[in-house]
Parts: C-alpha cells; structure tokens; sequence
C-alpha cells in the first residue's frame, strides 16, 4: 500500500513510518520540512501529496498553544478536503485517551479534531494513546534546565511510541472500520514515581519539587483523567526500560 504519514518526523509519525515500511508498504512522508512538504496551516502541497495513496495517517503536533487550532482543527478540515478530492479511502489519527475529561485548550483542540474525523467524509480509524515516553522526559529535561523538576501526584501511565506506531500499522492494513482504539502504558502511577525513575536514570541532579495544579485542570488530573485500566491495547514497555535503551545499543527487553 501507498501511506501518507502527516508529520512523520515527529514522536509518533516516525514509528509509524518505520513500522509500515518494516511491512513493506510505500510511505510519504508529509512535514513542512520533508521530501513531501505541506503545511497544515494553509493546506498547501496536500492535494499533491495525497494524490494516489491508499491511506494516511494524521500526527501532526505543534508545541505552540496559539497555533493548536490551525495545525490541529484547520489542518484536519484541510486534509479531509484534500482526501475527499482526490479519493482516499482511509484516515487515520491520533487522540488523546480521557482529553475530554480534562479542561485544557489543547485538548478542546484534540476533541474538535476527533470530532471532525469521526463526522467527516472519509473512511476512519481513531488511535487514542496516553503519553509517550519521550514526552514525559523531555517535559522532565526541559524543567530541569531551569534546575528543578515538578513532581505533581497526578496520575500519567507513559507508552511506548513503537508500539502505538504498530498499532496504528495494524490498522492501516485492516482498512476503514470507523473504530476508535485505545493504548496505554503498562503502568499507571503518579508523575512524581516517573520523575524519580528519570532523575535516577538521567542522572539529573536537579530539584525535585512537590507541585499541587490548581483548579479544574489539577483536580481533572488528580481523578486520573489522563490514564485507563482497559485500553484495548497495553503497551509492555515501561519508562523505565525505555529510559535505560536511550543509553545503550541493546533493543529494549519487555517484561514476560
Ligand atoms: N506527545 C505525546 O505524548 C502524545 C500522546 C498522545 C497523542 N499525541 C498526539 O500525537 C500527535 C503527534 O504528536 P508528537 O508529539 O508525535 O508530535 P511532534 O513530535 O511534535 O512532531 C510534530 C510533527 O508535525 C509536523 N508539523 C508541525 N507543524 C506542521 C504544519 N504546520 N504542517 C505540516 N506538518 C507540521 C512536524 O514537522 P515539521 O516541523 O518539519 O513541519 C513533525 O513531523 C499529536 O496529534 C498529539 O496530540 C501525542
């Protein structure tokens, strides 16, 4: 098959695109900045780019609370546009598990986004992850530049992006089924347990700070809105043995 992977360079969109060119399908890479360039924010180069494939796969991201909306709500309209013209059949992407539960503008962004897929025009697949490993650690290194990491008692239960990309290379071959799947990390704990695993694994000195989020937002959190006990799919990587890979050559072993 002949894949699209919108933003295909990121966190998720690499696994994606190694795991479906380790099955041997075609894939297009879509970045503003790959061999297939598009930019969400205004559609450009998607007809293109989208012409003749068989599916494609959303996972795009901005880290920039004020371009959300464009990249996240305007680029899905744009994409589904595109694909409608010119005659994919399967649209596949990526939600967040419990994002309606918590009051957040980015997560509106996400519910908009889901919403439109699960209405719009095209044959679809939802992927609701909870968040990848690399996410927890570079939210943690960002913090621990300025000398100190927020430990919030919140619960996050981190997943492996490989094996979400697999979910999602699963599913592009399964076809259009209009289903929504859920995947999450073998272990649900308080982000402060993940922040002492990552200070011992980084070896970071930096100061480990209790921190309590105010308001909706932090009681949303504390209830647990971000994880899940029946995803239907549990990744068996844990942050700890995805940690240990990034300073070694050997493959990550799971636990049995
Ligand atoms: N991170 C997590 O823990 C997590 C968990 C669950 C779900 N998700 C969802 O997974 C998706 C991907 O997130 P990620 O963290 O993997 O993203 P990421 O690492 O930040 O990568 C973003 C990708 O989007 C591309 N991009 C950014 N702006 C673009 C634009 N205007 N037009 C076209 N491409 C653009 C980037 O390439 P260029 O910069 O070259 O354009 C890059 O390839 C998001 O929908 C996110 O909500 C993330």
């Amino acid at each position: 098959m002949r894949i699209a992977v919108i933003g295909g360079t990121g966190m998720l969109g690499a696994p994606v695109t190694a795991a479906l060119r380790d099955r041997g399908h075609e894939v297009r890479v879509l970045t503003r900045h790959s061999e297939h360039p598009v930019d969400l924010t205004t559609g450009e180069g998607l007809e293109d780019a989208l012409d003749g494939c068989d599916a494609v796969v959303e996972a795009a991201n901005t880290r920039s609370p004020k371009l959300a909306e464009e990249v996240m709500v305007g680029g899905t309209r744009r994409i589904l546009a595109a694909e409608q013209r010119v005659g994919v059949p399967h649209h596949l992407a990526i939600s967040i598990v419990g994002q309606e539960a918590v009051p957040f503008g980015y997560y509106r962004a996400k519910v908009e986004q889901e919403r439109l897929v699960v209405d719009g025009p095209v044959g679809w697949t939802l992927v609701r992850a909870t968040q990848f490993h690399p996410f927890v650690a570079d939210l943690l290194a960002s913090a621990a530049r300025l000398g100190v990491v927020p430990a919030p008692r919140f619960l996050t239960q981190p997943v492996d992006a490989g094996e979400v990309g697999a979910v999602f290379a699963d599913a592009v071959e399964e076809g259009p089924e209009g289903r929504t799947i859920t995947v999450a990390g073998p272990e649900a704990r308080p982000l402060r347990a993940f922040v002492d695993e990552w200070r011992d694994g980084t070896g970071s000195h930096a100061l480990r700070i209790p921190l309590r989020v105010p308001g909706g937002l932090g009681r949303a959190l504390r209830d647990g809105g971000l994880v899940t006990d029946s995803p239907d799919v549990r990744g068996r990587i844990t942050f700890r043995q995805w940690l240990a890979a990034q300073h070694s050559d050997e493959p990550v072993a799971t636990r049995p």
